[in-house]
């Protein structure tokens, strides 16, 4: 696997590649878990040569957020990375991604403005810009993204659809320790006693869609939900709702594809979870 960092460099590597069949793009933040190899695992059964990216975007982290202390290893990621076959791994600076005077940004509305965007101002703004940036730059075949974060994938589909963007955007569903707990490179924030109480989140999720599978009206089934998650730990939900799974609107009534998304606060730490429905 050979590992570049300024944009130069990257150009000259990926017309290397290019000659060895389609390319697929995984971009990450660092920090890798089973739930970011998993995309990887994906990118290689969809294309012949998988290009990975590790970025820690200052752009959607709002300012009280974690951007200074998020995780990084830069060292024991290339060594997964080059284990699950990735091909080309891209470390930019933010000086190569957003050089002296880069002044545009991607805004997404619509999907973008409830729930994560609505927590997290400029986030999604953040979020669209940079990989927008790398998709610019990388011009793959096929994009790679979880469904961990099923808001930002709703967000970058629109923006690749809006757009032209002419690449293909997978989707792989979430990877979970064995309680059910999604992985998260966040999760490292969480003490042990914390950790203990964070698989509520994902087990409120499953209980509200059994609920409402049962013919449990919506409204109360997420209400008991947001109660369990408060009674087990939790300091603050932000949200927990059943929503269309392509409009990201609220629902009170199941129809439709459908998603239960949440957010929730458990010490310092802030989770976000979801389940197909
Ligand atoms: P990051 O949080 O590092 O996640 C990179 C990719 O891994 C995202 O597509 C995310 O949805 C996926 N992922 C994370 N945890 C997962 C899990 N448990 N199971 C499956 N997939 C999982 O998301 C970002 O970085 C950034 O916003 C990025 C898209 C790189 C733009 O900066």
């Amino acid at each position: 696997m050979q590992i570049v960092r300024r944009s130069e460099e990257l150009a000259l590597a990926l017309s290397e590649l290019r000659r060895g069949g389609t390319v697929a793009l995984v971009p990450t933040m660092g920090a890798l878990h089973a739930g970011h190899l998993a995309l990887v695992d994906e990118a290689k059964r969809g294309a012949d040569k998988v290009v990975a990216t590790i970025f820690v975007n200052p752009k959607q982290f709002g300012e009280h957020e974690d951007f200074g202390r998020y995780p990084r290893q830069e060292v024991e990621d290339a060594r997964l990375l080059q284990e699950h076959g990735c091909d080309l791994l891209w470390v930019p600076g933010v000086a190569d991604i957003y050089p002296e005077g880069f002044s545009t940004h991607v805004s997404v509305s619509g999907v973008s403005q409830r729930w994560e965007g609505e927590a997290r101002p400029g986030h999604f703004d953040g979020v669209a810009t940079v990989v927008a940036r790398l998709l610019l730059s990388v011009r793959p075949d096929i994009a790679v993204f979880g469904e961990k974060d099923f808001q930002q994938l709703v967000v970058i589909r629109r923006m690749v659809l809006d757009l032209s963007f002419g690449v293909n955007i997978v989707g792989v569903a979430t990877v979970r320790e064995p309680d059910g707990l999604a992985l998260s490179s966040r999760n490292a924030y969480l003490s042990a006693a914390e950790r203990g109480q964070a698989v509520a989140l994902p087990k409120a999720l499953n209980d509200a869609k059994r609920a409402i599978r049962a013919g449990q009206p919506v409204s109360s089934a997420l209400e008991e939900a947001k109660q369990k998650l408060l009674a087990c730990g939790f300091s603050r939900v932000d949200y927990l709702a059943l929503v269309d799974a392509d409009t990201l609107e609220p629902l009170d009534a199941p129809a439709g594809e459908m998603r239960l998304i949440a957010a929730a606060v458990i010490g310092s730490t802030r989770l976000i979870d979801n389940l197909p429905f």
